[in-house]
């Protein structure tokens, strides 16, 4: 078993707060993604988790124990680097070997592990040679087999797929995922990219500015973003955002006339929204449909067209500054500079405070 608490945690560099007060719970098993833009402080959090960087304030909880004190090597924490970190000069197997020796473990033991691990991660053909001998990919599967075959209470997973290329990403992702599977470990991994949150957690917890965002499974964050920033940030291509202000508020409607002259309506959540009141509204490219350019509540001009075969994309002026990404299923004959309609979902069309980006 292994939870994880973060109460209240703080980090200060000299006089420069960079974390500012976050709150996590991490159930046994887990698989949660820390994920932000750079320097959001995703490296500085798993690093205090790890035990590499001091916490300036509040409590960090390992099985609901106090761990602040406790040196990294004795959390039972495992970390993987973007960097894979190896030794150059020891073979794939001396570089697996090298923690367990450290931990006075048997002979047959540490080799067992090793054998494990290798067939886990199929680098058993590399044993016997160096890291340099070895593909990116190779490399990031053995740093992973060094965490596993110190059969850690939690694994700590800093950017490790950022070095390869994309297709050997997308695979990895899968690869860890199965591992995730196989072992049943907790597991945190940093990302700045919202597709691997998306598709390997089972909770992201969303960073920016040292602050956390939102914490919760990945549809829950896709279908209610907690703000303008999370709505964003998670979904791709990004959520479109419209500049307005509220012209009408109805039972079950608010009706938003954007600074573009057009009119979008949107469900009503929130009691406390009035007329007059600056907004965004936000729709995502997958929840707009294309109408004639007579109809639909947004009109558009095309100014670039991206056919991949299976879907389509239309990048569209609206007026006034405002640019658009319209998601097509299949392929599309609209051209570029083309006037079209668009018609907005009102049921999948978020409205958030202009002022603060909190969802209304
Ligand atoms: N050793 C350090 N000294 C001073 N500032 C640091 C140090 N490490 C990180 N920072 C700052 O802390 C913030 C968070 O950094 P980091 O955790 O590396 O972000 P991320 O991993 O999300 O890209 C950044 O503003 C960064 O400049
Ligand atoms: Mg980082």
């Amino acid at each position: 078993m292994a939870t994880l608490q973060l109460k209240d945690v703080y980090k200060s560099y000299d006089t420069l707060e960079v974390i500012h007060g976050i709150n996590m719970s991490l159930n046994h098993g887990e698989f949660v993604v820390f994920v932000g833009p750079s320097g959001c402080g995703k490296s500085t959090l798993l690093r205090m988790i790890a035990g590499l960087e001091e916490i300036s304030g509040g409590e960090i909880q390992i099985d609901s124990e106090r761990v602040n004190e406790i040196p990294a090597a004795q959390r039972g924490l495992a970390m993987v680097f973007q960097s894979y970190a190896l030794y150059p000069h020891m073979t794939v197997q001396q570089n697996l070997s090298f923690g367990l020796e450290n931990l006075n473990l048997p002979k047959t033991e540490i080799e067992q592990r090793i054998q494990e691990a290798a067939r886990m991660l199929q680098i058993g053909p590399y044993l016997q040679r160096r890291p340099k001998a070895l593909s990116g990919g190779q490399r990031q599967r053995v740093a992973i087999g060094r965490a596993v075959v110190r059969e850690p209470k939690i694994f700590l997973f800093d950017e490790p797929l950022s070095n390869l290329d994309a297709e050997l990403r997308v695979q990895m992702r899968v690869e860890i995922s199965e591992l995730h599977r196989r072992l049943g470990n907790t597991m945190i991994y940093v990302t700045h990219d919202q597709v691997e949150a998306m598709t390997m957690a089972d909770k992201i917890a969303v960073l920016k500015d040292g602050n956390l965002e939102q914490f919760g499974a990945p549809l829950d964050i896709y279908n209610h973003p907690a703000n303008r920033f999370v709505a964003g940030f998670i979904g791709s291509p990004r959520m479109n955002f419209f500049s307005g202000e509220v012209s009408k508020v109805e039972a079950n409607t608010i009706t938003v006339r954007l600074n573009t002259g057009h009119d979008v309506k949107t469900k009503r959540s929130s009691h406390q929204v009035a007329v007059g009141e600056k907004v965004d509204v936000g729709v995502r490219p997958e929840h707009m449909t294309l109408t004639s350019a007579d109809q639909g509540d947004l009109k558009a001009q095309v100014y670039a067209v991206e056919q991949l075969g299976g879907e389509s994309y239309l990048y569209c002026h609206l007026g006034d500054g405002e640019n658009m990404t319209l998601h097509m299923p299949g392929q599309t004959h609209i051209r570029k500079d083309e006037t079209i309609g668009i018609q907005t979902d009102e049921q999948r069309s978020y409205l958030f405070r202009a002022a603060d980006g909190a969802v209304l």
